[in-house]
């Protein structure tokens, strides 16, 4: 009889318990955080993924989220950060459209206490950033750059050979970082005439693509063949993204290339976007970086848990993203480049996109 009671008694404990637990846990996840997240644009596919693996990571910790896309209009952006400040969200994730027009809602964010980290791309001309999470994009121009290098065999002394150079939108800090590190391997290449830029246009003024448009890309593609490359033949395309690269491309096959008495230039790109890697591997763009966006989210949600916990996030880099007001800290992770050779390993091997995704019915014999 009091062995049965206390029995009983050790159950209704372990109920409570269990019951406590329940309501914590969803009180917790209540009250672990609202993150506002707003994106540049849908219209490029990394964005989109960029956007779903963070609320799919931020909602697995408990965290509410406000995903917004702005399609790269600027006022959109601002006013969807105002509206994630009235909701009073407690972090706002940034990849700004255009870095330089933040300035204000970023100082009306932190005013309401909200802490912001900027996304892949860094906002200028604010101290109130917490935290800066994106690739090293130094290198991958340098990386972008080397591939052309290794390639055409400039570095066993092959040459001359002709090429042109795209650049990002003249509005994104990143742009500049893609194309020091390109010239940082480019340029004495140019300057021994091993490379020859028959535009003559090097400057990121002259060759830079506003939003990254690949039609802006597609139409200054078609002045350059018409005005330089007559009966000359191109050997290369340095290209800061995909989206520009598949633009590129189009106006190359408007003039010829793609058969074989005029194979397509080697094309570099970035982002390793789907319609790149079924491009790649059916033998038009050459090359992407790829930009594992599933680990710069998970850095991101890193910095949200440390920002909320009152601690300190890891960074790796301290010194090299000044946005004319403040260094940000930073973690930068690793780009990597794909070309055909290695887009099962990494592309396909890391599940980024699915064999079928990528080959359709004509995979390669395993
Ligand atoms: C940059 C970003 C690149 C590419 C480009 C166009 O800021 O770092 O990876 O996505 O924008 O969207």
């Amino acid at each position: 009889m009091k062995r049965g009671l206390i029995l009983l008694l050790i159950a209704a404990m372990m109920i409570t318990l269990s019951a406590c637990n329940l309501a914590e846990s969803s009180a917790g996840s209540r009250e672990k955080g609202y993150v506002g997240i707003a994106m540049p644009t849908k219209s490029s596919a990394r964005w989109v993924a960029d956007g779903n693996n963070m609320v799919q990571l931020f909602q697995s910790k408990g965290y509410k989220t406000d995903l917004q896309y702005a399609e790269d209009v600027v006022e959109n952006q601002i006013s969807q950060i105002e509206n994630m400040i009235t909701k009073q969200v407690d972090v706002i994730v940034v990849a700004a459209i255009d870095g330089n027009t933040l300035t204000d809602v970023i100082g009306k964010a932190h005013a309401q206490g909200i802490q912001v980290i900027s996304y892949d791309r860094l906002i200028m001309n604010t101290p109130y950033l917490s935290y800066y999470a994106t690739f090293d994009n130094f290198k991958v121009g340098v990386l972008q750059a080397s591939y052309i290098e290794k390639r055409l065999g400039l570095d066993k002394g092959k040459g001359p050979f002709n090429i042109e150079l795209f650049g990002g939108s003249p509005d994104d800090n990143n742009a500049y970082f893609f194309f020091n590190g390109a010239m940082s391997v480019l340029q004495p290449y140019i300057d021994s005439g091993k490379l020859v830029v028959r535009s003559k246009q090097t400057t990121m003024a002259q060759i830079a693509t506003l939003r990254w448009d690949g039609s802006l890309a597609q139409s200054r593609m078609d002045n350059l063949l018409s005005a330089y490359y007559g009966s000359d033949k191109l050997d290369a395309v340095l290209s800061p993204y995909d989206g520009i690269s598949i633009g590129i491309i189009s106006s190359l096959k408007g003039v010829g290339y793609g058969s074989a008495d005029k194979p397509l230039p080697i094309i570099t790109g970035q982002d390793a976007e789907l319609a790149s890697i079924k491009s790649i591997v059916a033998g038009e763009q050459t090359q992407t970086i790829f930009k594992d966006t599933r680990k710069l989210a998970e850095k991101t949600v890193g910095m949200v848990d440390s920002i909320l916990q009152g601690k300190k996030a890891e960074v790796n880099d301290t010194k090299t993203y000044n946005n004319n007001v403040m260094v940000v800290p930073a973690y930068l992770l690793d780009p990597v480049s794909v070309d055909k050779e290695n887009v099962k390993e990494q592309i396909i091997g890391s599940n980024y996109y699915t064999e079928q995704e990528v080959y359709g019915n004509n995979a390669p014999a395993k």
